[in-house]
């Protein structure tokens, strides 16, 4: 007779004010695990989004092996789990034999991405820094396409040693919702301008005076509104990123005085700012097989530095699109070729 599936509970992620954490009854496999899952969706995508849209699961160490499992689970998330061989991603970063899986790695092929250090490299209580502008590099995934990505499945095949290759993550539903009302009302309607990183039109390289790379049709800038209303449960969320990933020529912010020192800036600084305060944070640092699913449509995060030189970093991103928002409808993909 087949066992009948395990049943997950999902319980507050602990350290942080959001999220949840993922568990199974002792001796679960990543199969079963899944199989858990699939088994009652409704309750799993449910308690995703009141949890405001982060969830860990450890143990889920036979993605290594069996890479095709973290596509099976991404497919629970959206209509579409984003092909990286159809979207212009360089196939270096692509896993070789499963293409709907970006590797984020300093390992070869892949193209090395190390985060810098912070200045100062920690906090004076020797914490590791979280906040805009002392942490840099928040973001949310692909924010420089319409219509932008769902969720993404971030999965820990060779972390780093505990201390660094951190991941940070932000609550965009809750750092909203504390916003004072008057800045709320300040950023009704308003858009960013965001924009690819690597073409010098981050801060750093408009500060820098570097010349902004020609743009192909598919390059353009996009505008995103500010304030996302998430399209399953209608919450209002910040939606924001800050130097490489927002366009510093036109932007950043759509109306508002551009540049490095126009009012523009000094309002996503602010908004920043609070985005990423401690009661709207998270860190986690990375086990092997742990599995965190994310929305970018209602949180950001930053990854931090680890040294590249004496350890190796392996991690596997899918990327899940299909459910923007009705703002989006009927848009075709801004980042293909026409
Ligand atoms: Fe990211």
């Amino acid at each position: 007779m087949p066992r009948s599936p395990a049943t997950f509970t999902i319980r507050p992620l602990p350290g942080a004010s959001f999220g949840g954490i993922v568990e199974l009854p002792p001796g679960t496999d990543t199969e079963a695990a899944i199989a858990a899952v699939e088994a009652a969706p409704e309750a799993f995508l449910q308690a995703f989004y009141e949890r405001h849209c982060l969830l860990l699961m450890k143990g889920m160490d036979a993605i290594s092996r069996d890479p095709t499992l973290l596509v099976r689970l991404s497919r629970l998330f959206g209509p579409e789990v984003e092909d990286y061989r159809q979207t212009i991603t360089a196939s270096n970063n692509v896993h070789p034999d499963v293409p709907e899986i970006l590797v984020v790695s300093n390992v070869p092929p892949a193209t090395p991405r190390i985060p810098a250090l912070p200045d100062p490299p920690l906090t004076a209580d020797g914490a590791v820094p979280v906040q805009f502008p002392h942490r840099r590099g928040w973001h949310t995934d692909q924010s420089y396409r319409r219509p932008p990505p769902d969720i993404s499945l971030f999965y820990a095949e060779t972390p780093t040693p505990k201390g660094q290759g951190q991941t940070l993550y932000a609550d965009g539903i809750g750092a909203y919702a504390a916003l004072p009302d008057a800045l709320k009302r300040r950023i009704e309607g308003l858009e960013g301008i965001h924009v690819a990183p690597g073409r010098n039109r981050s801060e750093q390289a408009v500060l820098a005076g570097e010349p902004p790379h020609p743009l192909q049709p598919r390059e353009a800038p996009q505008r995103q509104p500010v304030v996302r209303v998430h399209p399953v449960t209608g919450e209002p969320a910040l939606y924001l990123c800050e130097s490489g990933q927002m366009d510093w020529i036109e932007g950043p912010l759509a109306g508002m005085q551009p540049g490095p020192h126009g009012d523009g800036a000094k309002l996503l600084y602010e908004l920043m700012s609070h985005y990423t305060s401690p009661q709207f944070t998270y860190v986690h640092e990375w086990d092997v097989g742990d599995l965190i699913i994310y929305d970018n449509r209602s949180t950001i995060h930053s990854a931090t530095w680890f040294d590249g030189d004496r350890h190796r970093r392996r991690m596997w991103r899918t990327t899940v699109h299909g459910n923007p928002g009705a703002i989006y409808d009927g848009e075709p993909k801004s980042w293909l070729p026409a």
